[in-house]
């Protein structure tokens, strides 16, 4: 039974940084005219890039020797020569102003003696320019974004409200179908536009640096509703996931000077990188890092998460103090080491998606009214491996550029589209009926638990065929056992077990497009490894992979990369 129903002009799905820059840029270019509703399945402010930590790329002191086409030209090769370079030349030229504009909007970045923004080495990038604020900066971009959103009165907050499908018809969009998980209401939320901002899907990995609640769930459902995703073989790891939990340790710790060292106290970094060392890009710095340890140069434990030390002792307390604050508390409060007198255990975790929903330089998805920013999209920035601190700054590019886009979309659109009450009663039916009284004898956080081993160790940092061949049969069979799964809890409000069983739908198909993909990407590119084909090959992969969702599986389909400035050279760091 359909319980509200609600309509807004534009909805914006995710309440992470691009979701809320989008949600500013959309009441700012409708100077409050347009109704926008932001809808998340957190209180805004848990959103996941509160855990964002190092850093935000852009070019912001090119008197010093920075410029436009140093950070293009990083990004290009950074991105082992998949990104679009018309996407990157329009990302170096806006991520600027993005900066300045937060810094008048109040953001406490970390300054220089002289009062400037500071920045800090990252990887793969040729000058300082992550700007930070410490070791917190997406939370306090988060703050900022959330303050400046207080000024417009226009826009309704759906927290706490878990989306299960996006509706379209004859390929444009029409509403949401919204579980809100603290009344247990279920409802349709119509619209004339939708920018979906719900980040990426490292969870169906165990080993990750991301919340419980990144799901993957907005490229999910768009998958399900006919909207191709791209490139989403390319799963990045970033070095230094916290021994045991996988909390993220900023890149930042290695940009003000730490290092890593394996178990013949060696910065075995001089092997692989010796030009950028700990600073090279994250695909490099992660595989260097598995071969350490797969060659016995880890520290091993029990558990098999073995592991190397980084070291941030030399860099002494004042620095530490002054510029890696969270860092110290995370490993003093969750490994019970503190830096100042210990190394850090770190290893390789799953960290972010370079590949989401597909769109255009606009972010445009093909589906007419529905655009898609952040991590849950693929504009094609990042190409196989993205460059730290380029995707809070794409983030908030995107994040701009989308809700400008949906509103100015939005405002030409008399009225709101009908939805025909059936299609809400069918998805209640699905969600609380034939998932929700499942009595069958699985237990979906066995499945879960499954997944996230086989991925761990199949679709990790090094891959290869037969190691594919089997995450994808285990993931079709995962995908029939999810069909009989007990459902223990038959309430509606904050039914965790039933939402677990969603999520871990939405993830194993997202797996499934990533083994897929993988399988079918005969090469080695960013990173993409296998061990089975272990050079990269332009003239058969320079291309973009475009999955389609088929009830037996996704449908594969390429099309090129842009280049338009540099043409692949070998890379070297
Ligand atoms: O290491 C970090 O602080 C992560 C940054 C990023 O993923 O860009």
């Amino acid at each position: 039974m359909v319980e509200i129903e609600a309509a807004h002009d534009v909805l914006i799905l995710g309440s992470g940084l691009a979701g809320l820059r989008a949600a500013v840029e959309a009441a700012r270019v409708s100077n409050d005219e347009l109704d926008i509703a932001i809808i998340s399945r957190v209180q805004l402010m848990r959103s996941h890039s509160v855990c964002a930590e190092g850093g935000t790329a852009a070019v912001m002191r090119p008197e010093e020797g920075d410029s436009l086409e140093l950070h293009a030209w990083d990004t290009v090769r950074g991105s082992d020569f998949l990104a679009d370079q018309d996407v990157v030349k329009l990302f170096v030229e806006e991520s600027p102003k993005e900066l300045i504009q937060l810094d008048h909007w109040g953001i406490p970045w970390s300054r220089r003696p002289d009062g400037r923004m500071n920045q800090r080495p990252f990887g793969g990038h040729s000058f300082d320019r992550a700007t930070f604020a410490e070791d917190k900066t997406g939370f306090f971009e988060m703050h900022t974004l959330y303050d400046t959103l207080q000024k417009y009165a226009g826009v309704t907050r759906y927290d706490e409200c878990y989306v299960t499908s996006i509706l379209i018809d004859n390929g444009v969009f029409q509403g949401l179908t919204v579980w809100n998980l603290t009344t247990g209401q279920f409802f349709l939320i119509r619209g004339k536009a939708l920018v979906i901002a719900t980040g990426g899907a490292c969870r169906m990995f165990g080993f990750t640096t991301y919340s419980l609640t990144a799901t993957g769930d907005g490229a999910a459902m768009a998958y399900r509703a006919g909207i191709p995703l791209k490139d989403m073989e390319f799963v990045q790891f970033h070095p230094t996931g916290l021994i045991p939990s996988g909390i993220l340790i900023t890149e930042g710790a290695r940009g003000e000077g730490g290092y890593l060292i394996n178990n013949k106290d060696e910065r075995f970094m001089e092997r692989y990188a010796p030009s950028k060392m700990e600073t090279a890009p994250r695909d490099i710095v992660s595989r260097s890092e598995m071969t350490e340890i797969l060659e016995g140069r880890g520290f091993s434990r029990p558990d098999g998460l073995d592991y190397l030390h980084l070291d941030l002792r030399h860099l002494g307390a004042q620095k530490i103090n002054e510029r890696l604050p969270l860092i110290r508390e995370v490993t003093i409060k969750f490994a019970f080491i503190d830096p100042l007198e210990q190394p850090i255990p770190i290893r390789p975790a799953a960290h972010y998606f370079m590949g989401g929903i597909h769109t255009d330089i606009e972010g445009a998805t093909p589906v007419e009214a529905i655009w898609a920013a952040g991590e849950a999209a693929c504009v094609s920035l990042h190409g196989a491996n993205r460059l730290g601190a380029n995707s809070t700054a794409e983030c908030l590019v995107w994040g701009r550029i989308t809700g400008e886009k949906a509103t100015r979309y939005a405002m030409g659109q008399k009225s709101l589209p009908d939805v025909p009450p059936q299609r809400v009663q069918e998805e209640e039916k699905r969600l609380f009926e034939q998932i929700g009284h499942g009595n069958g004898s699985e237990d979906v956080y066995v499945i879960r638990a499954e997944l996230q081993r086989m991925m761990d160790h199949n679709v990790a940092v090094y891959r290869n065929g037969p190691d594919m061949e089997e995450a994808l049969k285990k993931i079709r069979e995962l995908k029939q056992r999810i069909k009989h799964v007990k459902v223990k809890d038959q309430s509606r409000i904050y039914n965790t077990n039933l939402l677990a069983i969603v999520e871990v739908i939405n993830l194993l198909d997202l797996a499934e497009v990533i083994v897929a993909g993988g399988l079918a990407r005969t090469e080695s590119r960013g990173a993409h490894s296998r061990r089975d084909f272990p050079n990269r090959d332009d003239d058969n992969w320079g291309k973009h992979t475009l999955a389609y969702y088929t009830p037996e599986g996704p449908r594969l389909d390429y099309i090129p990369a842009t280049i338009t400035m540099w043409q692949p050279v070998e890379r070297k760091y």
